[in-house]
């Protein structure tokens, strides 16, 4: 199982690769599933802003149509071009697609260079409308 602090440096190299014209606020994320195996993802952005795509769903939606569907956690670093912020907290659309995929106790590390921060999903997303509502 590999380290916390890993998992960010991962979400690091993957935020190097993030396609932020428009914002310039890259985000990288690590996706970490259960039998180990790490997805990578950044933000990518589009002319028409709505088709753009956050760093964590890019990481989820390559880890899910490679047949993953177990996941253990997710770092997630974040920043303005040529910095990194204290957080990057994951937007509700992206929460949402964890909780399809997650349980209540899949872990969100936000981090940075010095510090990180980990939450649970239910702690992120509480009375969350998952397939049980249905
Ligand atoms: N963004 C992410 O990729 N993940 C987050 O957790 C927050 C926001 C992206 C979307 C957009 O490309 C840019 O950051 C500014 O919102």
């Amino acid at each position: 199982m590999i380290d916390y602090k890993t998992l960010i440096t991962q979400a690091q190299a993957a935020r190097e690769r993030s396609y932020s014209p428009y914002s310039h606020f890259c985000v990288g994320a690590a996706l970490l599933t259960k039998s180990g195996k790490v997805y990578l993802g950044c933000n990518i952005e589009n002319a028409a802003y709505s088709a753009t795509v956050c760093a964590e769903r890019t990481a989820f939606f390559k880890a899910v149509s490679e047949g993953e569907r177990e996941f253990e956690a997710i770092a997630i670093v974040g920043g303005r071009e040529g910095e990194i912020c204290e957080f990057c907290s994951p937007c509700g659309v992206c929460r949402q697609v964890m909780a399809e995929f997650c349980n209540k106790d899949f872990k969100i590390i936000l981090g940075n260079e010095n510090k990180f921060e980990a939450y649970t999903l239910d702690k992120l997303l509480p009375l969350t409308f998952t397939s049980e509502n249905l």
